[in-house]
This record gives C-alpha cells, sequence and structure tokens, in this order.
C-alpha cells in the first residue's frame, strides 16, 4: 500500500532529498522553447536535475508539464515526479463567474460542477493541483480578494467549500480529469485590518473558531489533500509559522493527512514581519511550525538541511512533511505515470469543450442577484422598442472575466452588448459614456471631467434621450478586485456616477447592471433607478447570462452571499453581528443618543446577506416545528410552506436562519443554518423540510470546546437575512 511505498522511498533519501520534496518553484514559462535570460533559472534547471525540487507552479500545458517531469524522473537520483500547481481559481480556460458571483447562486450542485469542469481543463493541460479553494470568511468589502471566496457566512462558505473541493477532485484522486485542491489561506487572511491587503488580523477565539475556521474543517472533511498558509499574521504570529494553527488544530484536532504549503515567499517574509532574525531561524520556525513545502521562498533549500545538521529541526519533522507530500504524488498516480496529465490529445478535447461553455453560462445566469425592480421594469419587454446601452462595462470583453484567471485568454469575454444583440433584434443604441479606470488612484487627486469625459457624457445623453429602456453596464475593471486591490471607497469608481445621474436626467427608465467583483455603495442608485441587476464577473459567457436574464428567459434567483453598506463608515457590516448591551431603536422622535448607532448613518445596510428578488414573489406560510422541547443531542423537524404567488415560474433559496436568546458567550442575532432550492411553477406550493440538532444548534466557546447550551432558541424562514416567519423552542437541561 501507499504508507508502505513511502516507506521504502523514504529509507532511499538523503536528507538534502527530502529538503528537496518540501521546495517548490515558480515555473521558467518556456521550458520547452530557449532559456529564458536573468533570474536564477540556470539554478533551477539544476536543482531539478539534483532531485533538490518537489512541486512547480504556474508551469502549464502538456508540452511544458513533459519537459519538466522529464527533467527529474530521467535525471534525478531518484526520480520521484513533481506536483504541478497552478491558480485555477474559477476556471481554467473557459471561465466561470469569479467565487463570490458562484456562492450568490446558492447551488451547491452548480458550484460542484463548476469546479468539476475547471479540474477537467486544467488536468487537461498539464496540472494536477489547483490552489483553491479559497475559503477565507471576510467582513470587509475594501479587501479586494473577496472576489475570491464566498462572503461572510461560516455556514454558507462551508457548504461551499465542500462542494469546490468535492468538484476539484472527484471521487477518485487519480482519475486524470481531477486535481488536488488546495484550501487556502489558513486562517483569519480574510480579517485584514481596515481591509488593507496583508495587513495583521486581531480575532479573539470565539471569532477564530465560529466564524473562521469552520469552512477550513468542512475542506478537511471534504478530504482536501492540501492547505496553504497565508501572507497573514494572526494575533501576533504569522500564520505561516503558526504552530496552534496547523500542527494542534488542522493536523491533530482534524486529523489532516495531506500536506501545507507556504503562500509565495511567505515563510521568506516571516523576517520582514520581525518575527524571525535571519534565514536559518526562518526556517526553524516555518518547519516546527508545520509548513511542508516553500513556495517560491528559497528558505527552505537554503537552510533546513544545516538546521537539521544543527539539531535546531527534528529529522522525523521532515520524515513527516515529505510522507505527506508523497502520499499525494502517490495517490494522484504521479508515480506509476509521471506523464498522465501531458496527453496533448487529450488536452485539444478537453479545453473549451462546448458542454463546459453551456455550464458556465447556466452557472452564470444563476449567480445574477436582482436588488431592486421598481414597476416591473424587468423583465424587458420583447416587444420592438429602442434601446440605449450605455456604459464602460457595455461593450466590454476582458473585465468581465474578473481577476485571477491565469490560464485563460485575455478578451475572450461575451460583452453586454454582443449578449443583448445575440439575443433581440431591438434596435441597440450605444454610447461608452466614460472610460473605466482599473485604478481609483487615478482620479483621487482631483477629480473632473476632462473633455473626452464631458463629449462621452453627452453623446451618451443623446442617445438616451429616445430610448424606450435605458441599460446601463457600470462597475469594477475586471483587475480592481483580487490580491493587492485594496479600496478604501467602494462607490463606482472615476466618473461613473457622474455619467450615471447625467443619464438620469433624461431618461429615468434605467435597468443598471452592475458588474464588479465586491459589494459597492450605491446609495444614489438605490435610491433613483428603478432597476438594479447584480451581474458581477461572469467570465466567458458574461453577455449571453445577462441578456437572459434582463429578458426574463431566466427568472433570477441570485441571493447576495455578502452585505452591501451604505457607507464605508459602516464596515466590517455583516447580518451576523452579536447584541450589544444598548441596541435598541429609540422610539420614533426620541432624541436620545445613548445607543449602538451612527449620528449620520443608519445601522442597516443597503442590501442585507441573503437578499434578492425575482420576477415572481414567493410567500412563506405555515412554520411548523416537530418539538418545542428538545434534549441537547436531539434533531428538531421543521417545515414550511413556499408559494408561488406571482406571476412568472422561478426559483427561491429558502433560508433558515436561528437566535439562540442567551449563552455563556454572546450570541449574534441570527445565525444561518439551513437552505433550500426550490424551483416553483406560478401558483405552485411545496413543503420544504429541515432539521435542525446539535451541529447546528451549539458554538464554540472561549477556549476554543464545542459546547451545546441549554436555553431557548428562536427560528426563522424566510428569502433573506431580513426574515418572515418565526418561532421558538428550547434545549432543556
Ligand atoms: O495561490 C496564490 C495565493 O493565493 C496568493 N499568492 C500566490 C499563490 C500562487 O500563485
Amino acid at each position: 500500500d501507499i504508507e508502505k511505498k513511502i516507506d521504502s522511498l523514504l529509507a532511499l533519501m538523503t536528507l538534502e532529498e527530502k529538503v528537496g520534496q518540501m521546495v517548490q518553484y515558480n515555473g521558467f514559462w518556456d521550458v520547452t522553447g530557449p532559456t529564458p535570460k536573468g533570474g536564477n533559472t540556470k539554478k533551477k534547471y539544476e536543482d531539478l536535475r539534483k532531485g533538490r525540487v518537489g512541486s512547480m507552479l504556474t508551469v502549464r500545458g502538456t508540452k511544458e508539464v513533459r519537459a519538466v517531469q522529464k527533467i527529474v524522473t530521467e535525471e534525478s537520483r531518484l526520480g520521484i515526479p513533481l506536483i504541478i500547481g497552478f491558480d485555477v481559481i474559477h476556471g481554467y480556460k473557459t471561465l466561470s463567474p469569479i467565487p463570490l458571483a458562484e456562492a450568490a447562486s446558492w447551488d451547491l450542485e452548480a458550484i460542484e460542477k463548476s469546479a468539476k469542469i475547471a479540474a477537467a481543463e486544467a488536468a487537461a493541460s498539464g496540472i494536477n493541483w489547483t490552489f483553491a479553494p479559497m475559503v477565507d470568511i471576510s467582513r470587509d468589502p475594501r479587501w479586494g480578494r473577496v472576489m475570491e471566496g464566498a462572503g461572510e457566512d461560516p455556514y454558507l462558505g462551508s457548504k461551499i467549500a465542500k462542494a469546490r473541493v468535492s468538484g476539484f477532485q472527484g471521487k477518485d484522486l487519480s482519475d486524470p480529469l481531477t486535481v488536488a485542491a488546495c484550501t487556502k489561506h489558513f486562517a483569519g487572511y480574510g480579517f485584514a485590518e481596515a481591509g488593507r491587503e496583508y495587513n495583521k488580523a486581531d480575532l479573539g477565539t470565539i471569532t477564530l473558531h465560529n466564524i473562521v475556521l469552520p469552512p477550513f474543517k468542512a475542506a478537511v472533511e471534504a478530504g482536501s489533500r492540501t492547505f496553504m498558509t497565508g501572507f497573514n499574521e494572526l494575533n501576533g504570529i504569522p500564520v505561516t509559522a503558526n504552530k496552534h494553527l496547523l500542527r494542534d488544530i488542522l493536523k491533530k484536532e482534524w486529523n489532516f493527512d495531506g500536506f501545507v504549503v507556504s503562500d509565495w515567499a511567505s515563510i521568506e517574509e516571516l523576517m520582514t514581519w520581525g518575527y524571525t532574525k535571519d534565514r536559518a531561524e526562518t526556517a526553524v520556525r516555518a518547519a516546527n511550525a508545520g509548513v511542508d513545502m516553500d513556495m517560491e521562498g528559497n528558505i527552505y533549500i537554503e537552510e533546513l538541511a544545516q538546521m537539521v545538521k544543527a539539531g535546531k529541526v527534528k529529522e522525523e519533522i521532515l520524515d513527516e512533511a515529505v510522507r505527506r507530500i508523497l502520499r499525494v504524488k502517490f495517490e494522484l498516480g504521479l508515480f506509476e505515470d509521471p506523464y498522465k496529465y501531458c496527453d496533448p490529445e487529450r488536452e485539444k478535447e478537453v479545453i473549451g469543450n462546448p458542454a463546459h461553455i453551456e455550464a458556465v453560462r447556466d452557472m452564470a445566469k444563476k449567480s445574477i442577484v436582482l436588488l431592486k425592480n421598481e414597476n416591473n421594469l424587468l423583465p424587458l419587454q420583447k416587444k420592438k422598442q429602442t434601446i440605449a446601452l450605455i456604459g464602460p462595462l457595455a461593450d466590454e470583453n476582458n473585465s468581465p472575466l474578473g481577476s485571477w484567471r491565469l490560464g485563460s485568454d485575455d478578451h475572450t469575454g461575451v460583452s453586454l452588448k454582443t449578449g443583448l444583440e445575440a439575443y433581440s433584434k431591438n434596435k441597440i443604441n450605444y454610447a461608452k459614456g466614460v472610460e473605466l479606470v482599473s485604478n481609483d488612484a487615478q482620479f483621487t487627486k482631483e477629480l473632473h471631467i476632462n473633455t473626452t469625459d464631458a463629449t462621452g457624457i453627452q453623446e451618451a445623453v443623446e442617445i438616451a434621450k429616445n430610448a424606450d429602456v435605458v441599460i446601463m453596464a457600470l462597475g469594477e475593471h475586471g483587475f480592481m478586485t483580487g490580491e493587492g486591490r485594496s479600496r478604501t471607497n467602494i462607490d463606482l469608481p472615476g466618473l461613473q456616477q457622474e455619467l450615471l445621474e447625467a443619464v438620469y436626467e433624461v431618461n429615468k427608465n434605467i435597468v443598471l447592471v452592475l458588474q464588479n467583483g465586491r459589494p459597492l455603495t450605491i446609495n444614489w442608485a438605490d435610491q433613483h433607478i428603478p432597476a438594479i441587476v447584480e451581474a458581477w464577473q461572469l467570465g466567458s459567457q458574461s453577455g449571453h447570462a445577462i441578456a437572459e436574464v434582463l429578458y426574463g428567459d431566466y427568472n433570477p434567483s441570485g441571493k447576495l452571499p455578502m452585505t452591501f453598506p451604505r457607507s464605508v463608515g459602516q464596515i466590517p457590516i455583516y447580518y451576523n453581528h452579536k447584541r450589544t448591551g444598548r441596541p435598541v431603536d429609540p422610539a420614533p422622535g426620541d432624541e436620545q443618543v445613548f445607543w449602538s448607532h451612527y449620528i449620520d448613518e443608519e445601522n442597516t445596510p443597503l442590501y442585507p446577506f441573503g437578499f434578492g428578488l425575482s420576477y415572481t414573489e414567493f410567500s412563506y406560510k405555515k412554520l411548523q416545528l416537530d418539538k418545542k422541547e428538545i434534549n441537547n443531542n436531539e434533531k428538531l423537524q421543521l417545515s414550511v410552506e413556499v408559494s408561488n404567488t406571482g406571476n412568472y415560474d422561478g426559483r427561491e433559496v429558502v433560508q433558515l436562519y436561528i437566535q439562540d436568546l442567551y449563552g455563556s458567550i454572546i450570541r449574534p442575532v441570527k445565525e444561518l443554518k439551513g437552505f433550500e432550492l426550490v424551483n416553483l411553477k406560478k401558483g405552485e406550493t411545496q413543503t420544504l423540510s429541515f432539521e435542525l440538532g446539535p451541529k447546528e444548534l451549539g458554538f464554540y466557546n472561549e477556549t476554543g470546546e464545542y459546547v451545546i447550551e441549554p436555553g431557548e432558541f428562536k427560528v426563522f424562514i424566510g428569502g433573506s437575512s431580513q426574515t418572515s416567519l418565526e418561532d421558538s423552542f428550547s434545549i432543556i437541561e
């Protein structure tokens, strides 16, 4: 069996070869062509030959991967194949929506399928390991990497983590169309202070255990074969040297038997944080803490063997790390055939397969969230009418692809204009209006409308004047979110607000289609614009999916996985916040100031978590609980009747929340504990069932222990976190 094979291999390995398995190098892009000049490429080749490298990242394509595998397997002493990593975040060549958008579908089956397709295309291109899913919970839309996660909620986040791991890895890791998952970034990266990238994260035990860790735990339970640390520190200790997280929790308590890779140079950065004084100490700290592989940091390769000889790191630590790495390589089947992911025929056949294109389009329409629809402006009527299509994202085929798409080709998205034109024969007049900026800083010095923008706005106003309907495509440049893209201001960037207001002056019949990678502050639009559609960055098929929704051939069903604030000053803002000692709204007219509020803004969000409209209406009735009291090891059955009372067939995400009324620690005002997707024809009613038991009703206390306490609970069911039906029950001693 695998463990015995590892024993035999380990027995043959020198110290340097063991360290080698723990080293990951970035690729040199073009191994089959001429050797690129500069950098340390020559040394990288030598290290591959000497068996001093266990993995490479960003090498891709069957030819390239075959070339590097050939070097290690034919020229190094033991011929151990490489594991080839790549950031396959939302598709490889065929792009699905950004993960935050996919999360808005709440459709676990579709999300799993999307990960499966991404895995198939990547694996066909030589890759056998993706650096995904990113499961960092975040409550801060200023942080650019929220586009990569599943939003703010640990329950939804855990379900999605499981779906994505299962999609990437399939049932059998040795299937050549699957890849090993890498759950990242362990842990707390999404709590970077003030939303500023790479910043520190101060997190109490309660938040760590109840909010941040659950999706990681779910990923382990789903069988994620690898984990990545983060760039952040957590309560004073960089997570890349955090023994408590890596050894006590991940490897011991959760029994994780795959391996842990650092983030890019995050081992080396222990010195920059001021956590270690030199490279030698850095290697010792990271290895002892449980980081099994050093991503492009050059610390392990340079220091680790020496530190073992000096007695600072036990050789057993290396044996354990190497065992974990070899285990995954065996499971992938790389020892049987190092070239199993390198079949050029398969590469041609799988990448861009029409079934993939259809699936990402389906995923894209399910990810769209209808935020507002006054006077049923949507769906657009198919009758003959003149449409003005305005905005810098209207004819864009690059930005809708989103960030983190290293395997794809630029400008391969379907723009909204193309989508609409393919969809209907309506006359479409188009004007860009203003430029799309990729960086707010381009406008911070002095917000001014220069001649080009003034002309652009004027053109837009002209075509809007005579249109029956105006569709405005506004939002963020595709690279305004992602790593290193934090913002302090999450309004519509550049001059888009000016454009929107100018068009509104002449035609109020506006459908605003937003394409963005994070929640935005859009109060003015919410107050004035009759229809608002959140279309995120939907990937390759973006324009087609939006057109289908605008014309009502797909009735929007997405629900926000992250709160939209009214103002950046409310951040962090999230639905499952704790109570305060002074939470009560004063009576109208009461001038009371000493309660938890702002004097210049409401406490409530603009759009809450779980919110999303449909072209039809749903009503909720008959919430029933089979018991009013249970023991702490019992389960409670609930049911509710959901009816489609509107004029269209539709799909609803039925959400179940609880509130634990009091406890040994302060409990949140609401927590999501279940959801179901239901398709209802107009006029149809269905009864849905839910279950609440020990897994849903307990929490981690201040020592990190899971407890289920007696007490009273409220239960809420409805179509958003501001739900409609309510009942109560108790856990008795
Ligand atoms: O996977 C990523 C990670 O999320 C951020 N730093 C670089 C890694 C590899 O590209």
